[in-house]
């Protein structure tokens, strides 16, 4: 049987590490940072948010994980995101996935996951 998106994307110490490296990258990048540096001055919720979106990739990569989270319009309501930032974060996560030398077709696969979620965080 072939690996699942999650195995290939190094099950759940590697999703915690990539959701890491990509919380990371948009702090630093500047179109978006704003949305996401205050969260370095509340720890504790930072902590849950990293730990739901854990869940969210997990789940949606084919483990059976709960995602204790709220859904993609009401995660992202009253933010009013541009398709500009939805870009911006899409770029952050693809070349995280690049550094982490994950394969052309598992990035595919997530591009695609992401695309699919895009009406439900663009401008709610
Ligand atoms: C690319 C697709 C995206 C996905 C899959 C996604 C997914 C998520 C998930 C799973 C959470 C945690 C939900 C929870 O704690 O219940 C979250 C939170 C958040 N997202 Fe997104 N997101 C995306 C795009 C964006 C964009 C474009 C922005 C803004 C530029 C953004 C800003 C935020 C912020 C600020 C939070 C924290 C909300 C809070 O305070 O609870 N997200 N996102």
């Amino acid at each position: 049987m072939s690996k699942t998106l999650f195995d290939r994307l190094g099950g759940h110490s590697g999703i915690t590490e990539i959701v890491d490296a990509v919380v990371e990258a948009h702090m630093h990048n500047p179109p978006i940072k704003a949305r996401f540096l205050p969260y370095k001055e509340q720890p504790e919720k930072l902590a849950i948010i990293r730990k739901r979106t854990v869940e969210f990739f997990s789940a949606g990569s084919g483990a059976s994980v709960f995602y204790s989270g709220k859904d993609m319009v009401n995660t992202h309501k009253g933010m009013n995101i541009s398709p500009a930032e939805y870009i911006y974060t899409v770029d952050d996560i693809l070349k995280v996935l690049d550094e982490r030398n994950i394969d052309a077709a598992s990035k595919a696969e997530v591009l695609a996951i992401l695309w699919s979620l895009k009406e439900m965080i663009i401008g709610q």
